[in-house]
């Protein structure tokens, strides 16, 4: 089939080369030049796992293209995908400008029959407005279905999560979509995934009440695993305990600093706020993000309790990224502990083995941030290690060669990496243990 994609940030990308490497003609529109420019060559902008590969093969077998011609992408095909932006505004609210902006672009070049499919997060009966848009200003009158299609890609594992969907959801107005949605998804449903096909306000709330439901499970382990750190208990004991039970599930139940990342911060906020706009106060919601602004401060003062005095002490931090196999730094806890240990006037010794380049934007190098390409270079002379992302290389590390480096051997463990029972040679401290 024909697809268009407007947008060629996170989901756009990777919705546009996975529906190109199932066989699919796909234009991808991008309103960044030097993007289009990077991608054309097969030069991805954003890092995620397996991503340069398929993008390269389907360029060089012809199924992707990319441009910044709006017109030309509309008129190329009958399915649009919106993959645009919606940023949190100053209020909580998402910012849909773009949303609006690219609705009025599709309008003006219309040119028979289209389904405008919705992939950006957007809040429930978004899909009126962009129907009601793109109505408005249609210069000729053109039949057209408006319909939602949320995304539930994570990032660092998104090409497989594209690949292998536990479900796939579209909101649908008229038989027409539904029939094309059918045909679009045919490969997944061949392989037995589920195509859950109900109305567009139901599809966009079912992605803000999932990522909200998924914050709240950890959230919710996060609460219980300051408890245990009261009475004595692992954390990890309990949620394996809890999450037996197939009707809570293992998933989502690692303790830890919490929660960060472009999505939940943002969705969990905006979901606050639907609530709010139809008189609903989601108490459950709010104190969700409340356990997680909890969890950072409780990292720092445990850093703090640990440590005495922070000044002039000389800390190692691994991971920078909110999680592991991604460059992604947006809300993640790594910011907030960096920033109030240089405040202390610690001397911060930094290594991510994906995530460095964006975190230098925020903290540049300077007399107390230094950063290093390998992550044992980063433990010399260290006072203590901090463990902020559980990248697969720090749960592999080679203690012995740890402790030799550092100082002190104090390991602060906020992603419960290892197992406190193999930790005898170190003062090691971890998250609800
Ligand atoms: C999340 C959802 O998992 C996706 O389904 C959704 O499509 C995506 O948001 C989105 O809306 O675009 P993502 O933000 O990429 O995906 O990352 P997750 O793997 O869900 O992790 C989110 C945060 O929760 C990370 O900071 C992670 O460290 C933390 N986390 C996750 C925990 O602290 N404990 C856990 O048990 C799991």
């Amino acid at each position: 089939m024909k697809i268009t994609v407007i947008g060629a940030g996170y989901v756009g990308l990777i919705t546009a080369t996975c529906f190109a490497d199932l066989g699919n003609e796909v234009l991808c529109v991008e309103k960044i030049e030097s993007n289009v420019h990077k991608l054309q060559k097969g030069i991805s902008h954003i890092y995620e796992q397996g991503l340069t590969e398929i993008l390269q093969k389907n360029l060089e077998e012809g199924r992707i293209r990319f441009t910044t011609d709006m017109e030309e992408a509309v008129k190329f095909s009958e399915i649009i995908f919106i993959c645009v932006g919606t940023p949190q505004s100053d209020d909580g609210k998402a910012d849909l400008s773009q949303v609006e902006d690219v609705s009025r672009q599709i309008a003006q070049y219309l040119n028979g029959y289209k389904l405008i499919v919705e992939k950006s997060t957007v809040p429930v009966n978004t899909h009126q407005w962009v129907k009601k848009t793109i109505a408005r200003y249609a210069h000729e009158k053109s039949e057209f279905d408006v319909a939602s299609n949320p995304e539930f890609l994570r990032e660092g594992v998104a090409i497989h999560d594209f690949m292998n969907p536990d479900r796939i959801v579209v909101g649908v107005e008229s038989e027409k979509a539904r029939t094309i949605f059918e045909k679009l998804y045919l490969p997944f449903t061949n392989e037995g995934h589920p195509l859950l096909i109900t109305n567009p306000a139901a599809a966009e709330l079912i992605k803000h009440a999932s990522n909200s439901f998924l914050a709240m499970k950890i959230s919710y382990i996060n609460m219980i695993s300051a408890l245990c750190e009261k009475v004595g208990v692992d954390v990890n004991m309990v949620a394996q305990g809890i999450g037996l039970d197939n009707r809570v599930g293992e998933k989502f139940l690692n303790a830890g600093i919490g929660y960060g990342g472009s999505c939940f911060p943002k969705d969990v906020q905006a979901f606050i706020k639907i609530a709010e706009d139809h008189g609903l106060e989601f108490g459950l919601l709010k104190e969700t993000e409340k356990i997680n602004a909890f969890q950072r401060r409780a990292f720092l003062d445990k850093i703090e309790d640990i440590m005495w005095i922070n000044k002039d002490k000389n800390i190692a931090v691994w991971g920078l990224a909110f999680k592991p196999d991604t460059d992604d730094i947006r809300e993640a806890p790594a910011i907030d502990v960096v920033r109030e240990l240089e405040a202390n006037g610690a001397n911060l010794s930094l290594y991510d083995q994906e995530a460095m380049t964006n975190f230098k934007n925020i903290f540049p190098e300077s007399k107390r941030i230094k950063y290093f390409e390998d992550k044992y270079q980063a433990l010399k002379d260290a006072d203590a290690l901090l463990i902020i992302t559980e990248w697969d290389e720090f749960k592999q590390a080679d203690l012995k060669k740890v402790k030799e480096l550092m100082r002190l051997p104090i390991i602060i463990d906020g992603r419960n990496i290892f197992e406190p029972s193999d930790m005898g040679e170190f003062e090691y401290y971890s998250m609800g243990r």
